[in-house]
C-alpha cells in the first residue's frame, strides 16, 4: 500500500494567511498541519508516501520533511500545477503508485482515534475502494454517504440539497490500482475539477465501494476555515494537556509502527527538546 498526501489547493477560505504560505504548513496547535495526515498514514503502516503540492510550496514541504529516511520512510514529492481536483492526485501519482494499491489522504484533514489506522490496515489487500463516513450535523456541506443494513455504501452524493444521511465522506480514500484508469477517464465537473467522489461512484456502480462508519469515539476535523482551524488547535491542545499524549506526532507514529528504533527516536528528539516536543519523544523512549 502506497500513500499520497494532497497538500495543494488554493486555500481561498484562509486568505490573506495563505497568500504567502501553504495551508498545510500552518500550525495546528504545536505542529504543522501536514503532520496530522502524515502521522495517520504512518500509524497505518504505510511508509512510501508521495506529497503533492502547488509549484510555489513544494520546496517548503521538502525542507520540512526531507527524504523520510529519518522516519524509516520514503517520501517523494510531486507538483500539481493547478488545483484541478482531488482525483488528479492519482494521475500525478501514476508512476509512484505503479502496480500497488494506494491510500489518499487530504493534507488538511485531522483524524484522531486508533480505529482509523486499524481500519486502513484492514483494507491492505482491498479489491475495490473504501471510504469512511463520519456523522456530522451539517451533511449538506460534504459528500454524503448512505449505508445499507450491512454497512455497505448504498449512495454517495456530493453536497446534496436533501442529504440521505448524516454521514459525511471524510478525506481518506483507499483504492486498488484501478483508481488510475478510473481517474484518467473522469470528466471535469461543473466546477471544472476531477472529483474524487465521481471516482468513488464508479466503484459504487460496480458494487466495489466499501464503507466504514467512524465510531463515536473518533474525531475527524476539517481545518479549511479560520474557525475550524482554531477549533482543531483547541481540540489538540485540550487532549494533549489532559492526557499527556500527542496527536499527530510523526516521530511517535514511526516508532510505534516499528519503522525506527529507540536510538533513532532519541536522535530525532534532541533538537526538539526546547519546545517540549522533544521531551515528549524522549519520555516515550523510556516507556
Ligand atoms: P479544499 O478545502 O476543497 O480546497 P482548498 O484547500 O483549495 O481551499 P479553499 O476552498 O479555501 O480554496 O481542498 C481539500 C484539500 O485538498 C486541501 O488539503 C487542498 C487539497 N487540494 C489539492 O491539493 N488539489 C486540488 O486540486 C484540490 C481541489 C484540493
Amino acid at each position: 500500500m502506497k500513500g499520497i498526501i494532497l497538500a495543494g489547493g488554493s486555500g481561498t477560505r484562509l486568505h490573506p494567511i495563505t497568500l504567502g504560505i501553504s495551508k498545510q504548513l500552518m500550525p495546528i496547535y504545536n505542529k504543522p498541519m501536514i503532520y496530522y495526515p502524515l502521522s495517520t498514514l504512518i500509524e497505518s503502516g504505510i511508509h512510501e508516501i508521495m506529497i503533492i503540492s502547488a509549484p510555489d510550496h513544494l520546496g517548503a514541504f521538502e525542507s520540512l520533511l526531507g527524504s523520510g529516511e529519518q522516519l524509516g520512510c520514503k517520501f517523494v514529492y510531486a507538483v500539481q500545477d493547478r488545483p484541478n481536483g482531488l482525483a488528479e492526485a492519482f494521475i500525478v501519482g501514476e508512476e509512484f503508485i505503479g502496480s500497488d494499491r494506494v491510500t489518499l489522504i487530504l493534507g488538511d484533514n485531522i483524524f484522531y482515534g486508533s480505529t482509523i489506522s486499524d481500519a486502513i490496515r484492514r483494507y491492505n489487500n482491498i479489491n475495490g475502494a473504501a471510504i469512511f463516513g463520519y456523522q456530522v450535523s451539517d451533511p449538506e456541506r460534504y459528500g454524503v454517504v448512505e449505508f445499507d443494513a450491512n454497512d455497505n455504501v448504498k449512495t454517495l452524493e456530493e453536497k446534496p440539497e436533501k442529504p440521505k444521511s448524516h454521514y459525511a465522506q471524510t478525506g481518506i480514500y483507499i483504492c486498488d490500482n484501478n483508481i488510475i484508469s478510473i481517474s484518467k477517464n473522469l470528466k471535469p465537473s461543473a466546477r471544472g475539477e476531477l472529483e474524487v467522489t465521481d471516482a468513488m461512484v464508479e466503484y459504487l456502480k460496480k458494487g466495489k465501494l466499501k464503507g466504514a462508519r467512524l465510531e463515536k469515539g473518533t474525531a475527524w476535523l476539517d481545518t479549511g476555515t479560520f474557525q475550524s482551524m482554531n477549533e482543531a488547535s483547541q481540540f489538540v491542545e485540550v487532549i494533549e494537556k489532559r492526557q499527556g499524549v500527542m496527536i499527530g506526532s510523526i516521530e511517535e507514529a514511526a516508532y510505534r509502527s516499528g519503522f525506527i528504533d529507540t536510538a533513532q527516536l532519541k536522535k530525532l528528539a534532541k533538537p526538539l527538546v526546547k519546545s517540549g516536543y522533544g521531551k515528549y519523544l524522549m519520555d516515550i523512549t523510556k516507556e
